[in-house]
């Protein structure tokens, strides 16, 4: 990824300031140490290569060279989104949705931070938060965008298919046009976390709706239920022998058949 034609393709878009690193170890890292420093609302940190980039559940996120999206856009919440940071691993999925559907790619969201494109992983989001006291201060909103043929991890590595956005577009797509694409996305959908819109539509988007999955949760039994939808938080909402159950946290696996 080239520095100039990265800064030329965000130009038009209202960043505080934009860090680049041709390698690093993790944007979201850079961009928790950068908040910390006094990093404004809406700057960003993207990596051509990641070298121990970081998934949900202490898991790894590969990010090869020269193929892949890797960024972290540190925000400074208003109230309304301070008082449901849940919601903004949504906000960042939608986003990519949108910047996908615009490439006529049909995206799913794998509630609650994972993108798909026919039914195979092609992102994941990470959304870290810097607590003062009870407020949050700052979310860092880490993204990882298999783009290019070749970025996603192999088959063995991995609990759930993965592919990539050229993968499913059948041609190469430019990763710092996706980038604008998804961050403009991001700033048009960010006044929708306060009207109701955004889970509306998240929930629109979500995979498997309708279908019964299974939930894992950490140290506890999975939950075998049928998504129903999300609650106004962002929570997961499954029918479960006929009662209403919402989950805060969790990740679907689908039932294996019987
Ligand atoms: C997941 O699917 O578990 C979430 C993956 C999030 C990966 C991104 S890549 C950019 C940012 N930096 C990281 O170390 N992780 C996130």
């Amino acid at each position: 990824m080239k520095p100039a034609s990265l800064e030329k393709s965000l130009a038009g878009l209202p960043l505080s300031e934009l860090r680049y690193f041709d390698s690093i170890g993790s944007t979201n890292d850079e961009a928790l140490a950068w908040a910390t420093e006094g990093a404004g609302d809406f700057s960003l940190v993207v990596a051509d290569e990641q070298t121990s980039g970081r998934g949900r559940a202490g898991r790894k996120w590969i990010t090869p060279r020269g193929t892949a999206l890797a960024f972290s856009l540190i925000l400074r919440p208003t109230a309304s989104e301070a008082e449901a940071p849940s919601l903004l691993t949504g906000l960042g999925a939608l986003a990519l949705v949108d910047a996908l559907n615009k490439h006529k790619l049909k995206a799913k969201i794998k509630w609650p931070n994972d993108v798909l494109l026919n039914g195979k992983k092609a992102a994941g989001i990470l959304v870290e938060s810097v607590w003062m006291g009870d407020s949050l201060d700052t979310a860092v909103l880490g993204m990882g965008v298999n783009v290019l043929a070749g970025s996603a991890p192999p088959a063995e590595e991995l609990l759930f298919p993965a592919t990539s956005v050229e993968a499913e577009l059948g041609q190469p797509l430019e990763r710092v046009k996706l980038l604008n694409e998804i961050l403009s996305a991001l700033l048009r959908r960010r006044g929708d976390l306060s009207t109701g819109k955004l889970v509306k539509d998240w929930e629109e988007a979500l995979a498997f709706r309708g279908e019964e999955v299974q939930i894992g949760k950490e140290s506890e039994e999975p939950l075998v239920g049928r998504i129903l939808g999300l609650e106004v938080d962002g929570s997961l909402k499954l029918l479960v022998n006929d009662k209403i159950v919402t989950v805060q946290s969790g990740e679907i696996h689908l039932r294996p058949a019987v």
